[in-house]
């Protein structure tokens, strides 16, 4: 197999290097093309564009393929646990015993946060949007960690800032939640795992005893493990350009989380829930919506449907319809609602527009009703999203650090106005 491609262009071929990756993908390295011939590529919405070589996440959208650093996403949600995922992601391999003990108990060591961050907290409006009061506490932490700012920081500190973020994303979490709805904010509880010490925060109540249920913290941490990373996606992006100026952690993540509040990226499971809403106030006309969706004179578009990458079923999807279906059994939730994302389901599935585009439900389509089921707020679902997305984002930031990758920034074709001089403004 030829490992150069050519480009013709001018009378003139120039040859460029074929770079394969471990599953076979192959690329064309364009790094000198500029220097070699003056073209650029132009690619919007960098669809065909990689940004980096990366060895953390490989995903087959055409096979409905989904791997962490090589175990596949099945396995993991069946036999892991959200923090196992966390290390496997964020150091490359999966934890013996002792090592992940102690990582566990780092977390736990570091949950609680400044007492002053409640004073951030309480600046914010009960209707703020707790996406952005969860990145504006995100980024605070740069305020309380100064030293986190420093470019060259040691292997040790880049570790703890990790170490501090996957530890205070739940407290932050449960937090924004707590101001949403005007409660005081539940301190963590370290004895419990870190799914039961977030519901914990999430739905305690000072000086009330609070059961998680073990069905619903198993639920929630399969959740989080099958969001917990998709390779370059929108967020992933923003946090690897931001960390590429040599930004902290902290507001890399910080630019993650709001990357991912938009209704077409993370923001769907909000959109999901509250399309469905719209449908069954509408009187459940699913075929209604449907023709909505396929007229091009419509802005609608049918949330939690279609992917930039999976053209086929996203297998996230797979085991979350399964959760979703045991979370409702065993809660005993009779949800018109979902009946209707059933309906939905099935009608696209058979639909030529959808068939021929290749526009399956993705992992957003059912993670919102299980969240729904679990007495999640809608305005909560992208947040809890970025909680599962966390060990991801900080792997994707390490590698681009430990790689020493150069700083983001693309090119652009420019079409404005030519040169021309400057009237004055009474002369215009
Ligand atoms: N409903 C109706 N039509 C759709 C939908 C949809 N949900 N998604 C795509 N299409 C159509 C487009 O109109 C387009 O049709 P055309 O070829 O006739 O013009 C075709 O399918 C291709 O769509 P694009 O928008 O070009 O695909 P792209 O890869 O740019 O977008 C995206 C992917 C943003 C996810 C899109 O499918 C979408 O908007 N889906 C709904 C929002 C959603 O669920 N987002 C969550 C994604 S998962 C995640 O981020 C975790």
């Amino acid at each position: 197999m030829s490992n150069t491609a050519e480009i013709k262009f001018n009378g003139n071929t120039y040859e460029l290097p074929v770079t394969t990756g471990s599953e076979n993908e192959q690329a064309i390295d364009i790094s000198k093309l500029r220097a070699e011939s003056g073209l650029i590529t132009l690619d919007p919405g960098f669809k065909n564009t990689g940004s980096t070589k990366s060895a953390i996440t490989f995903l087959d959208g055409e096979q409905g393929i989904l791997r962490y650093r090589g175990y596949s996403i099945e396995d993991l949600a069946d036999k892991s646990s959200f923090l196992e995922v966390a290390y496997l992601l964020i150091y490359g391999e999966l934890p013996d015993t002792e090592t992940f003990t102690n990582f566990k108990n780092r977390i736990s060591k570091h949950t609680f946060v400044h007492e002053d961050i409640k004073k951030i907290l309480d600046g914010f409006p009960s209707k703020a949007h707790p996406m952005g009061v969860l990145s504006s506490l995100v980024c605070s932490l740069t305020a309380f960690y100064p030293g986190s700012l420093a470019p060259n920081r040691s292997e040790d500190d880049i570790d703890l800032s990790i170490i501090r973020l996957l530890a205070k994303l739940p407290t932050f979490t449960a937090w924004a939640y707590k101001n949403k709805i005007g409660h005081p904010v539940i301190y963590p509880d370290n004895k419990l795992d870190y799914c039961s010490n977030f519901m914990k925060m999430m739905y305690g109540l000072p000086g009330n005893e609070y059961e998680v249920d073990p069905v619903v913290a198993s639920a929630l941490d399969k959740l989080l493990i099958l969001h917990a990373d998709h390779e370059q996606n929108c967020s992933t992006s923003t946090v690897r350009i931001v960390g590429s100026s040599q930004a902290s952690l902290y507001s890399s993540i910080s630019a993650g989380i709001n990357a991912l509040w938009g209704p077409l990226h993370g923001g769907a499971n909000q959109a999901v829930i509250e399309m469905l809403e719209a449908i069954k106030e509408d009187g459940g006309d699913t075929t209604k919506f449907l023709n909505k969706a396929k007229d091009k004179n419509d802005p609608f578009r049918l949330m939690g449907f279609g992917h930039r990458v999976y053209k086929n079923f996203d297998p996230r999807a797979k085991i979350i319809k399964k959760a979703a279906d045991d979370v409702l059994a065993k809660l005993g939730v009779n949800d018109p609602v979902l009946d209707i994302a059933k309906g939905l389901e099935e009608a696209a599935l058979k639909d030529d527009y959808f068939v021929e585009r290749k526009l399956y439900p993705n992992v957003d389509f059912y993670s919102g009703i299980i969240y729904r089921a679990m007495g999640i707020p809608t305005e909560m679902f992208t947040v809890m999203f970025a909680l599962g997305r966390l060990p991801g984002w900080i792997a994707q930031w390490k590698e681009m650090r430990d790689n020493n990758e150069p700083i983001g920034r693309p090119r652009q074709v420019y079409v404005g106005a030519e040169q021309r001089d400057y009237t004055d403004i009474s002369k215009r």
